[in-house]
Order: C-alpha cells, then structure tokens, then sequence
C-alpha cells in the first residue's frame, strides 16, 4: 500500500479520475468497480469530462456498483443506484450490458450476492476499485467486524453507518441493510484507491495507514494490498507521521 497526499480535494480527484481515464485507454475492456458518497463524486464528474473531451472509447468497459442501501429503490435520490445513473450510466450512455448494480429491492437478496459474484468472476476480476471510507472505517458496507474473506453479502449496518448515512436522504429514511461486494473482491482487484478528504476522516485515515490490521477496522485491510493506493488531501493526512 502506497500513501499519496495531495493539496487539496480536487486535485485528488483530478489524480484518480486521470488514472483510471488512462486505464481504459491501455485496456478498453477495464471492469470497473466504484462507491458513490461524497467523496468520489468529482472524480466521477471529472473522469466523465476526460472520456468525453479525449474522445477516450468506453464502449467495452463493465462497470459495478460497490454497494446499496437494502430497500432503497433506484429512484430514491439517496441511492448508490441514483447515483451511478445520473453520474455515470447516462452521461457516458453505457449499455445495460456494461454495468452491474445490486438490486436491493429483490425478494432474494442471497441471490443477487451469487449473481454479483458470477459476473465478477466472468470478468476474470475486478481491474480498479474506488472506494471512499466511512467514519467507522468500513469499505463499501463491509462494517466493522465483517470478515476479510467475504464475497457479496448482506450486512446489519453500523450505527454509525446508519445515522451518516442521513445526509444522502433529503427525507427519512429506515436504514437497516446492507448489500455489498466483500473483501475478497478487494485483495482480488488488480488496483485500489481508498479516497478521502476532509479534517473529518483525519482520524480514520489514520488508523488505515497506522493502525493494526484487523477485521475490527475494516480499511485496515488497505495495508495488504500489493497495489493499494490511499488517497488524501492534507487534512486527512494531517494526522499522519509522513506521506509520500
Ligand atoms: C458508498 C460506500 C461507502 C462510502 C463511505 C464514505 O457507496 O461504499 O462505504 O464510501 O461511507 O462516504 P462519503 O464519501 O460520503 O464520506
């Protein structure tokens, strides 16, 4: 794992949204795995304006949606589904053969996880991964205490996951659930970026970077990954001894 610190949150953005603009140039067919949340969402915008004014061919890329909230239909504004269709899906026009979200409203949720997991493998694995953090240092929804060898799974979510989760709903909403690929996925994924910004994941970021690996702290995961990449701007890295 590798720490890269940047001044400030757009130019990380503009860093990842270039690096993975120019892995679909080497490899057209790049499967693609994002988080939405807050903080991917320049980098999305910006990768969008890359492959739009390159003219860069994103007809053979797959994309996969990281997570969902369970219950949440794709026309809640708060959803992960929302998200990567009015970011993504439609401003680059992907076929519905180039993208996979979790449905979180199907009857057999176990169901989507096997299907999440076939497509992955069809693919022959994921080749990028964005990911963001949350306040308790899950990864996707892979909350504390979730296992480092899970694929796709349904998780109970966090108390913390639950009450930040808040801010991406302009009503109320029962949070309960959670769907999401695992950690298997990660340490499988060719590369990984873990993003964040902010004095507010100082101390998160933290303990990603300094702290004991363990399923407790779910990033802490990052330190295993032969290509993992954490991403900050100086005031998540405030806390930080040194950074590359
Ligand atoms: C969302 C997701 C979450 C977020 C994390 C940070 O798809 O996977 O794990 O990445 O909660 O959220 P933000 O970026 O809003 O601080």
């Amino acid at each position: 794992m590798k720490v890269l610190s940047f001044k400030n949150y757009q130019s990380l953005s503009d860093f990842a949204a270039t690096e993975i603009a120019n892995a679909i140039k080497n490899k057209p067919s790049l499967v693609l795995c994002l988080a939405s949340g807050d903080t991917p969402k320049l980098t999305v915008e910006l990768l969008v304006k890359k492959i739009k004014d390159q003219k860069i061919d994103h007809s053979a890329i797959t994309f996969i949606g990281l997570d969902e909230w369970v219950g949440l239909p794709p026309e809640n504004t708060g959803s992960c589904h929302y998200f990567f269709q009015s970011k993504l899906i439609e401003p680059l026009q992907l076929k519905p053969s180039q993208y996979f979200l979790f449905n979180a409203l199907a009857n057999d949720l176990q169901n989507e996880c096997i299907e999440m997991d076939q497509v992955i493998d069809q693919k022959k694995g994921i080749d990028i991964m964005l990911v963001g953090i949350g306040m308790n240092g899950h990864i996707g929804f892979n909350e504390p205490g979730s296992s480092f060898n899970n694929l796709s799974h349904v998780i109970e979510l966090d108390e913390v996951t639950k009450s930040v989760g808040k801010k991406y709903f302009t009503e109320q909403v029962e949070l309960s659930q959670g769907i999401t690929l695992g950690f298997k996925h990660l340490m499988n994924a060719g590369k990984v970026f873990l993003m964040a910004n902010g004095i507010k994941k100082a101390d998160v970021i933290k303990k990603t970077v300094d702290g004991p690996v363990t399923e407790d702290f779910p990033a802490s995961i990052m330190q295993k990954h032969q290509n993992g990449f954490v991403l900050i701007d100086e005031e998540a890295a405030s806390l930080l001894n040194k950074t590359a």
